[in-house]
């Protein structure tokens, strides 16, 4: 029997660095599709036919009808933290394993989460723009650009996780008030080191000058963020997302930002990616905008990369990956 033949198949639907792939191929019969991304699904769904071990990203859909072609998949292991483009349940119910990359991109996450923050709250992107269009007049003027101060300020983090935490560290050292909403309370022990407090949704929203959001996108927090909510919040308020696109309702954000109900937004994930120059958003100037890159360091990137193959490699040998969702 040739080699090729007693290695597993296993298929990515972007590639990765190098030294993955060359890690991949040794161990592995691989295909890496090179097409339109995200991958179309009628073409995910002829290769995951007779394949062992798939590596995918986000907005890939790896939903029920594209699992159900899978004939040998033991593993789905995805360059991410984030899994909902995956149907976890479904794929629990097939006995495959999925795997994912948290942990390793926390610092990244939260460091671009603050920096989000303060470009949009010192207007530093649109300050860019002004110089850039020949804009700038006036040096020095006692009221032209101004944002505000960060110190004393409530930042209110809706999903106190990992990043969350990360993120409560950075205010700290900013001297920034906290509060946070999630789903179950943490110790008190850790609200004290972290200086924070627990708040209800509605005391998050009503309280905060900003709200940075670390929710993942499920049918509970989808357009959690609607006008509804934007109405609620500080006129002077800002909202920071780079969990997922649609836990806001990117319609109403942009009348609440156009109408100044809320006064700016920083976003590094959208509705629909990738957005244009001309999507509506792209327009305002009191809104940050990042094209998805909460974990795109170098290291981070790496770190990323090598956990995917571990989780990749567990999997297919029938054990529970590193970091294991589901089965
Ligand atoms: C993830 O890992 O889910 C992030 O969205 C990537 O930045």
């Amino acid at each position: 029997m040739n080699l090729m033949m007693m290695k597993k198949k296993i298929f990515l639907t972007r590639t990765l660095h190098e030294f993955a792939l060359r890690e991949l191929k040794r161990r592995y019969n691989l295909k890496v599709h090179s097409g339109k991304i995200p991958i179309p699904e009628k073409k995910l769904r002829s290769e995951i036919k007779d394949i062992d071990g798939l590596i995918c990203f986000p907005y890939d859909k790896i939903n029920q009808d594209t699992l159900g072609m899978a004939e040998n998949l033991k593993v789905i292991s995805t360059y991410s933290v984030g899994f909902d483009h995956i149907d976890i349940e479904y794929a629990k119910s097939k006995k495959i394993r999925v795997g994912h990359t948290p942990k390793v991109l926390t610092d990244a996450t939260a460091d671009l989460a603050f920096g989000l923050m303060l470009d949009v709250v010192r207007r530093v992107s649109e300050g860019d723009r002004i110089i850039r269009k020949g804009k700038w007049k006036v040096i020095y003027g006692a009221h032209d650009y101004v944002g505000y101060d960060l110190q004393g300020k409530t930042l209110g983090i809706l999903g106190l996780g990992r990043i969350g935490k990360a993120l409560a560290k950075r205010a700290k050292a900013f001297d920034m008030k906290l509060a946070y909403h999630n789903r179950s309370k943490i110790s008190e022990n850790l609200e004290k080191r972290l200086k924070i407090k627990y708040v209800s949704f509605g005391e998050l929203v009503k309280g905060s000058d900003i709200i940075s959001v670390h929710v993942p996108h499920t049918p509970e927090t989808e357009h959690l963020f609607d006008m509804k909510t934007f109405e609620k919040m500080k006129k002077t308020s800002f909202l920071i997302n780079t969990s997922r696109g649609k836990v806001i309702n990117e319609k109403d954000l942009t009348r609440a930002l156009k109408n100044k109900i809320i006064a700016g937004a920083g976003l590094d994930v959208f509705e629909n990616e990738p957005i244009s120059g001309k999507h509506v958003l792209s327009k305002l100037e009191n809104v940050v905008l990042a094209p998805h890159i909460g974990s795109s360091t170098k290291e981070t990137r790496v770190e990323m990369a090598q956990i995917t193959i571990k989780n990749l490699d567990l999997g297919i040998n029938g054990k529970r990956p590193l970091f294991s969702v589901g089965y």
